[in-house]
Formats: structure tokens, sequence, C-alpha cells
């Protein structure tokens, strides 16, 4: 039986002695004091052996979280050599013609490599050592969302360049038909576009005040987050995120990719 001077919560409304009451929100001590909601003043004591023992301490929790990975590639398995991945995505968008027309024709300012080439794993030794890194993050991302895959594994399916030139904008989006979907990153210059995620509840917040400033983290409707050469950022693949123009000179080039549940 928890004793009510040691902090429990006690606010709700009692019958006692054939009367409604409720805990006197002013009382010194305190569960002790015992009002009606009708004649407003103390009425009696209740002994603290009449609490219910499941009143909890006050307690704020947080549900349904929205997880966020972020680790260095190298975490897992072999190092990617950033210099040797640049040129080969570099190399790769010089080549593509088929992806370069799909940008012009689409007016993506840049390159993406999304429409045009599905294989590059299997095209590229350094693309397949990258899939070997990015299974072990995503498994370790899997855990920690506590997945129940089953006989099933999250596997990938498809894995894009992308070359963002100044000027160059994503715009917000989700990635529909996969699970976790992320981005590492090859070519971050000083400035460039951070990532932005947006609160996937936005929609269901028409009449909620915005949140100050120095909110906590958790609990911010925008998270800009910047993410160093040789990164992975991974997350559910239904949460929005978008790149901001890229207003530095240089190039920002990234990879991205999907994995799907596998049958
Ligand atoms: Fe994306």
């Amino acid at each position: 039986m928890r004793h009510p001077d040691s902090g429990g919560v006690c606010s709700e409304v009692r019958r006692i002695g054939g009367l409604s009451l409720r805990r006197n929100p002013l009382a010194n001590k305190g569960c002790r004091a015992w009002v009606s909601p009708t004649l407003r003043g103390d009425i009696g004591w209740v002994k603290p052996t009449l609490l219910p023992d499941h009143i909890p301490m006050t307690q704020i929790k947080s549900l349904f979280a929205t997880r966020l990975y972020h680790a260095q590639l190298s975490a897992h398995g072999a190092p990617i050599d950033p210099d040797e991945m640049e040129a080969s995505c570099i190399a790769i968008a010089n080549d593509d013609e088929a992806g370069q027309d799909w940008c012009e024709e689409n007016g993506y300012a840049g390159y993406t490599s999304y429409a045009s080439l599905d294989d590059l794993p299997y095209r590229f030794p350094i693309f397949k050592d990258l899939k070997k890194v990015l299974d072990k993050h995503v498994k370790t991302f899997a855990k920690d969302l506590a997945f129940d895959l089953g006989e099933r594994k999250l596997k990938l399916d498809s894995l894009w360049i992308n070359i963002l030139p100044e000027g160059g904008i994503h715009t917000a989006h989700i990635h529909p038909h996969s699970v976790i979907s992320g981005t590492t990153y090859v070519t971050m210059p000083e400035g460039a576009s951070a990532i932005k995620f947006e609160d996937p509840r936005l929609a269901m917040m028409m009449a909620a005040p915005g949140r100050v400033k120095d909110a906590p983290e958790e609990l911010r409707q925008f998270i800009y987050v910047e993410p160093a050469v040789g990164d992975v950022l991974l997350w559910e693949s239904w949460l929005r995120h978008e790149v901001p123009m890229n207003m530095v000179e240089e190039d920002r080039v990234s990879v991205s990719f999907n994995y799907g549940w596998s049958d």
C-alpha cells in the first residue's frame, strides 16, 4: 500500500460515506483531505490504508516512438573508402545517359540513378561491399525496433546514387513498399543541406500549438540532421523526409536505399 505522503497521485473521485468525494488539491499533506465537489470543504480524513496500491507516481511517458538510426558505416564490417565511393558515384553518373535523361525530363536538378540503374551492387564491387555493411546496420536497427520478422528477412530491394548540385532540392516524400530506408553520405561539403524529418502525426495537429524553440528533441515537429561523410542514417520507410535546397557550390553526394520484408 503506497502512503499518500510518499508522492502518490490520488486525484480520482471516490465514494465515501455515501458521498462522492474528490481529493482536495489544497491539502498540505498529499492525499489525506477529501472534499465534496459541491460542498467545497474538507469533510473528512481518509486513512492511507484506504488508498489503492495501484496508483502510480506521477509519470509522463513517450509512446509510439519514431526511431532514427545514425552510425558510421565502419561500425559494422569492412570500411568503405569514401574517395573511391565518391569517384564511383561520379563516374556512374557521367556514364548513365538514361539516368541523365530521366532527371532532365522530370525536372530533377542534379542526378539520381533511381530510375535507371537497379543493380549497382551487382555491377560494381564497391556497392557490393556497401550492401554487405548495410545489411548489418539494418539488422541492428531491426532488432532495436523489436520487429518480429518470423522466417522472413529484411532484404535490400533498391539502392541508388543522388548528386545534388547547388540549388538542388529533394522535396518531402516517403518510401512506399519498403520497411526500412536510409542514406549513406559520400560527399558532404561544408554547409551542404541537412536532411529534414517530419513528425509523422503532423496531419493530426490542426489545433495544436507549435513548440518552443528549445523544446526537447523528441517533442519537436521537425528534426534536421547533418550527417558526416561515411555516416549512415536509417529510419522506417513511412517517415516523411526531405533534403532542403543545397545552398553551397559543391555537389552533395549520397547513396540511398530501401529494405523490404522478403519472402
Ligand atoms: Fe528519401
